[in-house]
């Protein structure tokens, strides 16, 4: 007569039992996920910004009176940001460096906004522990040098010195005609 062996089972428990208590674990588990997905996304939607936030979050700049040689700052999703109008011997330099040793690649074309490399414009915010970098030719490449631990930028907002990882953010910008700028 064969035998069923029921060793390293609970007393009372067949095959039977032990599928029932595998079918409540798996729906147990689903129905929790299930929950916690309808406690998140409502936390995550309301992290999203509406419609008046995200128009909020562009600004038009008139850049008309900037004469060359001069930047301005404006405050833009809560960061300063540098709008440059540089001379024709600040892009013969910038341009001159593309050769140079960049730790964080980039030409100057790349970065700036019109293609005559006239306007760059730059989140102001140094890339090691973001503090506010001085400007108008400040530091080893006569850009942009951040006085909190040394990281200079050359002017194309390039870091070429220091402990900052990354260049200068150049942030989402276009001319909306020939003196506005739209940020963001
Ligand atoms: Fe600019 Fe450290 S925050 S060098």
């Amino acid at each position: 007569m064969s035998q069923t062996s029921t060793e390293g089972q609970p007393h009372g428990e067949g095959p039977e039992d032990e599928s029932r208590r595998d079918f409540l674990f798996i729906a147990t588990g689903a129905a929790g996920a299930v929950t916690m997905g309808a406690i998140v996304w409502p936390l995550i939607d309301q992290m999203n910004p509406s419609a008046d936030v995200l128009a909020l979050a562009s600004i038009e700049v008139d850049v008309g009176g900037v004469s060359e040689g001069s930047e301005i700052r404006v405050m833009w999703r809560g960061k300063p940001v540098f709008i440059r109008h540089r001379t024709e011997d600040e892009i013969a330099r910038a341009r001159a460096d593309d050769a140079g040793t960049l730790p964080d690649p980039a030409t100057d074309a790349q970065r700036t906004l019109d293609d005559a490399g006239k306007w760059l414009v730059q989140v102001g915010v140094c890339t090691h522990l973001g503090c506010v970098p001085l400007g108008n030719g400040a530091g080893d490449y006569q850009g942009w040098f951040c006085p909190c631990h040394g990281s200079h930028y050359d002017i194309a907002g390039r870091i070429r010195k220091g402990p900052a990882p990354k260049n200068l953010e150049v942030p989402p910008a276009e001319f909306l005609d020939e003196t506005v700028i739209k940020l963001g």
